[in-house]
């Protein structure tokens, strides 16, 4: 695409006019947005750049050994792998309201940035994948007041408390542009195509208190879902789509036993930029099959539900 190789040489430019000769932090989160800055100041700048993963142990599955071994072996681009697993899953014990959650996890994850952060000598700047739309927080309904829906975790506020100048190159760009960019930068397309995944990773579709045992319940059911989708064909079709699994169990009946295991719901939606989403409609074949293979392939699921709540009025992520 022209216009993107335009874009991505003139980024390179002003990064490298930005930056000069002095060290940038950036933390990468595995999406598609931190990774295309990275890689992108990479190209800039070489290994002036150090990458920060805080693996808060909310990863789906494989996902955090595909992130390090993407980075460090296939880019070669030095990097940190945080592994606090058990400082946030400890910290979250016992949470059950989102907003706690979310700020539980927002803090630590600051916390925990900033101590791996200093252990980078001289670094001056702090990289972002942050997007156009990220700057917009809060939701104002028509006639009533501003209303922060969710706290949105990110590291804001930590440049200046860390006396840290911000790079954030990707600042007037979409989502759609982002995927352009990384496309330019020659990332793999199953990268590339990747559905978004929040910050607060799996905790957010995890209603009410984490255990370690619903998280890899949830984890091997998110893994059946998403292999079902690709298999149909329709992975490039959603915008996102992932298992939730819900704080109640229920009773079954497998083979002659009865059984009581949690239930899960399915999301999938269509959007353009995730302010507003329409759920997808699936094929009812599509559906029972994934239910089937769900509750055969996970032992801890024994009933499968799926989500037709457009946003507005649901929103995508259940917390
Ligand atoms: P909601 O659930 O508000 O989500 O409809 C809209 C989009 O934002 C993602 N999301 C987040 N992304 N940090 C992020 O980086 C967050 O705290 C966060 N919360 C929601 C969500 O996955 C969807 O794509």
């Amino acid at each position: 695409d022209w216009t993107m190789g335009a874009y991505k040489d003139d980024a390179i430019e002003k990064i490298r006019q930005q930056v000069g000769d002095k060290k940038v932090i950036c933390g990468l989160s595995g999406g598609v947005d931190s990774s295309v800055a990275a890689v992108l100041i990479h190209e800039a700048i070489g290994d002036q750049l150090t990458c920060v993963f805080v693996d808060h142990g909310l990863m789906r599955l494989n996902e955090a050994d595909e992130v390090v071994s993407m980075f460090r072996d296939n880019y070669n681009i030095p990097l940190i792998h945080a592994d606090e697993s058990e400082l946030f899953l400890g910290e979250l014990d016992g949470q059950s309201d989102p907003e706690t959650k979310r700020k539980i996890i927002g803090r630590l994850f600051i916390d925990v940035f900033q101590k791996h952060a200093n252990e980078i000598e001289g670094a001056e700047f702090l990289a972002q994948g942050t997007l156009y739309p990220d700057v917009i927080e809060s939701v104002s309904f028509s006639g009533g007041p501003s209303v922060t829906i969710k706290s949105h975790h990110n590291v804001g506020g930590l440049p200046e408390k860390m006396g840290l100048k911000l790079v954030e190159p990707l600042r007037e760009l979409f989502k759609d542009e982002v995927r352009a960019l990384g496309r330019e930068l020659g990332l793999p397309e199953s990268f590339i195509g990747r559905h978004p995944f929040p910050g607060p990773g799996l905790a957010i579709r995890c209603p009410g208190e984490i255990t370690r045992d619903k998280l890899e319940i949830l984890r091997k059911a998110d893994a059946v879902y998403i292999d079902q989708i690709r298999k149909h064909g329709l992975y490039d079709e959603i915008w996102q789509a992932f298992v939730a699994i819900l704080p109640v169990r229920t009773v079954g009946v497998m083979g002659d036993g009865r059984t009581y295991d949690y239930a899960c719901a399915l999301r999938a939606v269509t959007s353009v930029d995730g302010m507003t989403a329409d759920y997808y409609p699936f094929s009812h074949e599509f559906l029972s099959e994934t239910a089937t293979r769900i509750i055969n392939e996970v032992e801890g699921i024994n009933r499968v539900t799926y989500d037709i709540t457009s946003k507005p009025p649901g929103t995508i992520e259940w917390e």
